[in-house]
């Protein structure tokens, strides 16, 4: 598990794993990865990031808390309301694959409503990362903390450890908030991640999402 990757390997290797096996990970792996990701960049030297690694009983708790609630009011949304061209489109497809490969047409809502809730179990994973800022941050602050996780899911591949980046748990911004002790300073909650070992025998993790081609998004002058 501690083969050393390339970087540009690791990039290639990382994609969000949807079942996880239950193995423990080692909170000296948990706290290595954070401490090296927190060399990640950010604008003025904020570093605005704050993280809350939960497992054991404090994580199955928060498990069983967003299990049984009844939703919350969401502070932000995961997406701009009325998704336009060509990102409609492209969540569509990304919805519609997953649940192809798993087997649930789109008829069965409950069986996809399932397989989103298992989103709130971490997908089985044993470690749940909860990425925060300040409430009063900016834009740009937000972009720092998306650096943060970036280099998490990378160090992760880099040690045989795999994540799901979710912003599933700003649906339940309180109960974490409550479970990790933030509710006490004025912090927001950017983003949760499960962090374990990927069952690989898991259909649902065969999934490879496409990208776009780099024509369709980049544009080269004066080169
Ligand atoms: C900020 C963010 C939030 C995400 N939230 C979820 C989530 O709640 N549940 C989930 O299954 N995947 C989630 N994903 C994973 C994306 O669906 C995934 O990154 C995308 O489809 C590309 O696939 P890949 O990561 O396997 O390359 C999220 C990704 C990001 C970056």
């Amino acid at each position: 598990m501690s083969e050393k990757i390339a970087v540009g390997e690791a990039v290639r290797r990382r994609r969000t794993v949807r079942q996880f096996r239950s193995d423990p990970v080692p909170e000296s792996a948990v706290r290595e990865i954070l401490d090296l990701a927190g060399l990640a960049p950010s604008g003025g030297n904020l570093q605005p990031w704050r993280v809350f690694a939960l497992a054991g009983e404090p994580m199955a708790e928060l498990k069983r808390t967003v299990a049984s609630s009844e939703g919350e009011e969401r502070e932000h949304q995961g997406y701009p309301p009325n998704l336009w061209e060509p990102y409609r489109t492209r969540r569509f497809k990304n919805g519609e694959e997953l649940y192809a490969i798993i087997g649930i047409p789109r008829e069965e809502r409950p069986r996809r409503l399932e397989q989103l809730a298992k989103n709130g179990d971490l997908f089985g994973a044993p470690v749940g990362l909860f990425f925060f800022t300040e409430r009063r941050m900016g834009r740009l602050q937000w972009a720092d903390v998306g650096m943060l996780m970036q280099n998490v899911m990378l160090l992760a591949v880099e040690r045989g450890l795999d994540t799901c980046p979710q912003g599933y748990w700003v649906r339940y911004g309180q109960a974490v908030a409550a479970a990790t002790g933030a509710e006490n300073e004025d912090l927001i909650l950017i983003a949760g991640m499960a962090l374990g070992y990927a069952d690989e025998d898991a259909v649902i993790n065969r999934y490879r999402a496409g990208r776009e081609p780099l024509e369709s998004w980049a544009q080269f002058r004066g080169f």
